[in-house]
């Protein structure tokens, strides 16, 4: 397959930043769009230029696109990657794989499981769309494994305040469910390690190593009005902080946050290593250090871009520019007919990484063991 055609399913605050991403990539011949909003279907047709439109995934199923971009609500990703996949199609979805309201991990488990049998028996490909895989220092890190040594440690987070006047998550969930403020409010938070891709993805992805087990802890604000026992989940925890053994032997702390006083991060905090270490300024993307044990010399991470087709390097999208390589992996990928880098096993070990934590938070600590699909088939 030298082209790709490629439809985008859902034209939320999030699906259209990747339209034109999808419109420019010289590997893609056609572009269709689809919501169930009739009105954000019709205006982002008309934004981006757009004939041909679906009104629900049953129909740009039974299409002859040869792959979805699937960036729905959390709580929807794993169903509908495999309706596409069982339609013959290949599926890139936003991330998590899947974040059910009901806040339950064995559901999560359960569909990673699913997902990955689904890959394996369709042949087709799915792809997360995990943007801190992409963030330069995410990819800087891992081009410069080796000269870190041995890696001995690694932090990561994802911080992202309930109430952040940016991007203020009570809204974010007001927009996704079509809830009013009290009702939002009334169901309660999510729970953050059931959204852990942003931070796992880092050390993961680094070192090239998995997470074998996990002890965390939670922090509940006394009387939260979000965080409540009350709530859909039952989940008081508004921060949690996991401690894994990586199989490689290194140690990796991963924090997610929706309680912070702090602008918001997400991805790489530090990386240390026998021969020599980075550190992330955590308030300004671009910028880090990499020290050794004589000097630490700051870096601008995104000297360590890979090429991208030229159309798509003009503007590279949100996240640190992460979006055009996102769109550029998987319409690789596919036209290539190779496995995507973040694919359904790597995918599940960001997922497991988070539900295996929040399972150790809610036993106080306890010592436990990350479920492992193993690594993809290449
Ligand atoms: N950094 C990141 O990776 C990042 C950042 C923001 C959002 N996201 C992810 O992007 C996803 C979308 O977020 P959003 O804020 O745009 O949500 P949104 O609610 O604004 O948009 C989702 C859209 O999907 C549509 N949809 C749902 N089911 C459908 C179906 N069966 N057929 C067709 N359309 C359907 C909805 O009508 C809606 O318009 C979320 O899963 C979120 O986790 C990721």
């Amino acid at each position: 397959m030298n082209t790709l055609s490629v439809g985008i399913v859902g034209l939320g605050q999030f699906g259209t930043h990747f339209v034109e991403l999808f419109q420019k990539h010289p590997r893609v011949r056609r572009v269709a769009l689809c919501d169930l909003d009739a009105g954000k279907r019709t205006e982002a047709a008309r934004r981006f230029g757009v004939a041909e439109t679906y009104d629900s995934l049953d129909a740009i199923c039974a299409s002859n696109l040869d792959a979805l971009a699937i960036i729905t609500q959390p709580w929807l990703h794993a169903p509908q990657a495999i309706q596409a996949l069982r339609a013959g199609k290949h599926a890139y979805t936003a991330v998590p794989i899947i974040s059910p309201k009901s806040g339950s991990g064995d559901e999560i488990l359960d569909w990673c499981d699913r997902l990955i049998t689904c890959c394996r028996a369709t042949g087709q490909f799915y792809m997360m769309g995990e943007t801190t895989y992409f963030r330069p220092e995410t990819v800087m890190c891992r081009k410069r494994a080796a000269d870190f040594g041995q890696f001995v440690f690694a932090e990561s987070e994802y911080l992202h305040d309930t109430w952040l006047p940016a991007c203020n998550l009570i809204n974010v969930q007001m927009a996704r469910t079509g809830w009013s403020e009290p009702e939002v409010l009334a169901a309660g938070g999510d729970i953050p390690m059931h959204y852990p891709t942003h931070s796992t993805s880092a050390p993961i992805s680094i070192m090239g190593a998995h997470c074998v087990t996990v002890s965390a802890f939670g922090y509940a604000l006394p009387s939260d009005l979000y965080f409540r026992k009350d709530s859909v989940t039952g989940n008081v925890f508004s921060h949690e902080v996991a401690m894994f053994r990586m199989s490689n032997g290194a140690i990796a702390q991963v924090t997610e946050s929706r309680r912070n006083g702090h602008i918001g991060h997400e991805g790489v905090v530090r990386i240390i290593g026998t021969e020599s270490s980075y550190e992330q300024d955590t308030t300004d993307e671009y910028a880090g250090r990499w020290i050794t044990t004589t000097q630490a010399t700051r870096v601008d991470p995104r000297s360590y871009r890979d090429p991208l087709p030229e159309a798509l390097s003009s503007d590279l999208g949100g996240h640190g520019g992460s979006h055009a390589y996102l769109v550029d992996e998987f319409v690789s990928a596919c036209t290539d007919a190779r496995m995507p880098k973040i694919n359904a096993w790597e995918a599940a070990r960001y997922v497991a990484a988070g539900v295996t934590a929040h399972q150790s938070v809610m036993r106080d600590g306890e010592l436990l063991q990350v479920p492992d699909w193993g690594d993809a088939p290449s």
